[in-house]
């Protein structure tokens, strides 16, 4: 059965939503689904933007085949080549072998790079700015490297505002039909997963995302669709998402508040978490946030660190080194380029506590722009309640750096 929606009233979402892939990438959990965004234009020539994963090909061809209600399909658009959207050309130039490809030089080598038989096609090549008519619609080609791969580009559509974006703007979480972020509550249902996303994804490449958002800058008023790649398209209040993008590119907290994370064996440097979260509760700082880095996924407490102005990492020390899963974090932090946060400490060690002094350097060392504070809670096996002072003064500290 075919599962299609209009766009506008030409343009379609011919894309597929995805509840059977457990892991992102092989990574990242994604228990909302996925959704493979991809759109078909049907101009006096028809034109499809990207594709879908191959696990999703069925679904895209019926969608397709509905659509084009018998016209041939005249051009396929590709803005970027990574397998979950580029996975179905190959099926696409065997069902319609007339289609000519339209891509840039880059994606045009990596097609061929993953075996796809683009050379028995007809090929248009384009470059930055160049502009391509499909009839009533003309289109423009903007390239957007590193958001996510080198051969990323977007394409406008000058002629009605629709942003074909690439896999910026997009999200974790299935459509399940409602395909516009203005018929869901993304705020409170999707904004989590859309960072979560953009910050494991590309959080590497916030300078490209900047200078992808400068170029839109330039024609902010004409954009009046934003068709990403994953998840919902926008056609209200697209500055709300826009805003979150330069937000989390310049790795700006989104939020003053607190994300305490832990590493604890046996409880009790859990326990020095929870009384440091209610103290901070207590003194009226309720934006507080607590996760076990063990239990939690990495891609999570990620996802917290670009939106929280503090961190909290507490961890026990494990053969004389960090626990195993908090060093994973911070190595995580460091690939994912988090950066210009407050970051406070709480140790643990029975015999040689050394967790402290490793997560101090390996922030120093390791990660950019970050301000420790100087009141480490240090504690041997538990916290005693010799040590109220101590925790005190760091649930001041940080409330203080707070202000
Ligand atoms: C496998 C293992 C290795 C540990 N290695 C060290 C260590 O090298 N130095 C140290 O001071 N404590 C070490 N500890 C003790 C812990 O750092 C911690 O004090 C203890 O687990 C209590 O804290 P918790 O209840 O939060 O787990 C180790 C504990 C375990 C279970
Ligand atoms: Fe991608
Ligand atoms: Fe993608």
């Amino acid at each position: 059965m075919y599962c299609v929606r209009n766009v506008t009233e030409d343009l379609y979402w011919v894309g597929a939503n995805d509840h059977r892939l457990a892991l992102f990438e092989n990574a990242y959990p994604i228990p909302r689904g996925v959704s493979y965004n991809s759109y078909l234009l049907l101009d006096e020539k028809t034109a499809l933007f990207d594709t879908v994963d191959f696990g999703s090909c069925r679904q895209l061809i019926e969608n397709m085949t509905h659509v084009l209600d018998g016209r041939p399909l005249d051009y396929l658009v590709i803005n970027h080549l990574e397998p979950d959207h580029a996975g179905s050309i190959e099926e696409v130039l065997l069902r319609w072998p007339k289609v000519k490809i339209i891509s840039n030089e880059k994606a045009f080598m990596l097609m061929r790079q993953f075996g796809f038989h683009v050379d028995t096609h007809d090929q248009i090549e384009v470059k930055e700015g160049d502009t391509f008519s499909f009839g009533t619609h003309t289109v423009t080609f903007v390239f957007a490297p590193m958001v996510h791969w080198p051969e990323v580009m977007v394409t406008f559509d000058v002629t009605n505002g629709v942003l074909f974006s690439a896999d910026a703007f997009g999200t974790f979480g299935a459509l399940d039909g409602k395909l516009f972020a203005d018929e869901v509550n993304f705020d409170r249902d999707w904004l989590d997963d859309a960072r979560r996303y953009l910050t494991n994804i590309v959080g590497k490449y916030g300078p490209h995302i900047q200078l992808i958002l400068k170029k839109a800058g330039t024609i902010l008023d004409k954009i009046k669709y934003i068709c990403p790649l994953h998840g919902p398209v926008w056609r209200k209040d697209l500055m709300y998402f826009i805003q979150k993008y330069d937000t989390w590119s310049r790795y700006v907290p989104e939020e003053k508040g607190v994300l305490i994370v832990y590493a604890s064996m046996y409880g009790n440097t859990e326990a020095a978490a929870q009384a440091l979260a209610a103290r901070l509760c207590e003194k009226g700082q309720t934006n507080v946030a607590v996760y076990d880095v063990s239990s939690t996924d990495v891609s999570q407490l990620i996802s917290e660190s670009f939106k929280y102005s503090h961190l909290v990492l507490a961890s026990v020390t494990y053969n004389l080194g960090i626990y195993p899963k908090m060093l994973n974090f911070l190595m995580d932090m460091k690939a994912l380029n988090v950066q210009n946060r407050t970051i406070a400490l709480i140790e643990n060690g029975s015999w040689a506590c050394k967790s402290g002094d490793l997560m101090q350097k390996f922030i120093n060392d390791e990660l950019k722009d970050m301000t420790i504070l100087n009141e480490r809670v240090s504690m041997a096996s538990s916290l005693g309640t010799d040590k109220v002072p101590e925790l005190d003064a760091l649930v001041n500290a940080i409330l203080e750096s707070m202000a």
